[in-house]
């Protein structure tokens, strides 16, 4: 049985006031939530902060984002041991906006998964096709391709300590989610690839959905039966609404 899992993606919003009210309402929300595993991945600024407030508490928090290498070089960059320093659990890698607006690729997010892993971290690995791809009918194969940039480089073994997540590009950040028919059968067909390679991998990872969940639409989603959760923008900046859709997966 896996466990279900919401993870905030806060992506470049918050300020320290704003954020300690985000912060103390979540977690006097989800607090006796107890089949649930809620995460907030939080702009590199505000690390301290969340570690400040949600240490001992329910919620667990993460980065959206970390460098390959280690310490060095790199104006800008943040290293995998930072986040571990920041107390992080979790960190994205290869969400859209980064693979679209910042050049990410197949070779850097996956070079950046295996640097998260490395550290300790469990890196939450986005996947997803365009509206465009979908229309083409074209899904299967950009998905597939993602998760073998992972799954053919490292082996399965690998997924054990990482979170999948799916994404659909044209239903990020509209008002458009994928039915929970839709998300589903990727799910499907991610699980089933993983299951090619290692049926005990594939049984216990877990796979998220993203793309404009709302307290509206969680419940029909996490019920289907390859959906272990979500990964949340907009509604995460909404105390009411993020404990929301925590509570309709517990
Ligand atoms: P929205 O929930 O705002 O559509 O964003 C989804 C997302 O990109 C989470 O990573």
């Amino acid at each position: 049985m896996r466990r279900k899992l919401v993870i905030g993606n806060w992506k470049m919003n918050g300020s320290i006031a704003k954020n300690q009210l985000l912060l103390e309402a979540v977690i006097a929300g989800v607090q006796d939530l107890h089949h649930v595993d809620c995460v907030v991945c939080v702009p590199y600024p505000y690390l301290g902060q969340a570690q400040a407030l949600a240490q001992g508490t329910k919620v667990i928090w993460g980065a959206q984002n970390l460098c390959a290498s280690e310490d060095g070089v790199l104006t800008g960059g943040v290293s995998p041991h930072m986040l571990v320093d920041y107390g992080c659990q979790y960190v994205i890698v290869g969400h859209s906006e980064r693979r679209m607006l910042s050049h990410e690729t197949d070779d850097t997010a996956a070079a950046r998964f295996i640097a998260a892993i490395k550290a300790g971290l469990t890196p939450i690995f986005c996947m997803g096709e365009t509206k465009e791809e979908r229309e083409s009918d074209w899904t299967d194969y950009v998905v597939g391709r993602q998760l073998d940039s992972i799954l053919r480089r490292f082996g399965p073994e690998v997924l054990a300590k990482a979170v999948l997540a799916y994404e659909p590009l044209w239903a990020v950040g509209t008002d458009n989610p994928a039915t929970p028919e839709q998300a589903q059968q990727v799910h499907k067909f991610i699980r089933h690839r993983i299951a090619k390679c290692d049926a005990h991998v594939a049984k216990s990872v877990r796979i998220l959905y993203g793309g404009s969940i709302q307290p509206s639409n969680a419940p029909a989603l996490f019920a289907m039966h390859d959906i272990d959760g979500g990964l949340v923008g907009r509604c995460s900046l909404d105390a009411q609404a993020f404990v929301a859709i925590c509570a309709a997966a517990n």
